[in-house]
């Protein structure tokens, strides 16, 4: 039970919550006193980022190992749509960044022997969305980055 608790903390240091100590907090009640696991309630937007950050670790080792780089996953699409935690990140800058990372993804399938170079422009994309929309996960996605 201790252990749930300290992964979802950790987990929560990992996002972009500015509130994650209360949110902890209140975690860790929930947690201990239903005995469930207990996922906290992410954003349709949060669990989109996920996936992404999912398909991206495994295309960053399609690309080292020269293997089959697949297509675009359609449902990064709903960048543009999904429902934020703050609605109001929606603003012009994360548009404008939707747009070139959009773009920046789907010009990886496209071409492999400029994969590595525009696999890595894609994740300075979300590098460069999060530099101002939500820090938290940066250190995170600098490891996706193809040395
Ligand atoms: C257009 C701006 C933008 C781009 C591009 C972007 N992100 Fe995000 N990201 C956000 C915002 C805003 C949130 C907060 C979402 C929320 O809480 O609703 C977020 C949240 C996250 C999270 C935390 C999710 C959680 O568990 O709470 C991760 C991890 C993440 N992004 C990874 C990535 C990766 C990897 C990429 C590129 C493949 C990427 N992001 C591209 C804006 C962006």
């Amino acid at each position: 039970m201790k252990n749930t608790a300290l992964l979802l903390i950790a987990l929560l240091a990992l996002s972009c919550n500015k509130k994650t100590d209360n949110v902890s907090k209140e975690v860790i009640k929930d947690t201990v006193s239903t005995s469930n696991f207990k996922m906290y309630d992410m954003s349709e937007m949060a669990a989109l980022m996920e996936q992404m950050y999912a398909h991206n670790t495994q295309l960053k080792e399609r690309i080292l190992n020269k293997e089959d780089l697949g297509t675009y996953p359609v449902a990064f699409d709903k960048i543009h749509t999904a429902i934020l935690t703050e609605s109001s990140d929606r603003d012009a800058f994360f548009n404008e960044q939707a747009i070139k990372f959009i773009a920046l993804q789907k010009a990886i399938y496209a071409d492999t022997v400029q994969a590595k170079e525009n696999y890595n422009k894609m994740v300075n994309q979300c590098l460069e969305c999060h530099s101002k929309k939500c820090g938290g996960p940066i250190p995170r996605i600098k490891k996706l980055l193809i040395p």
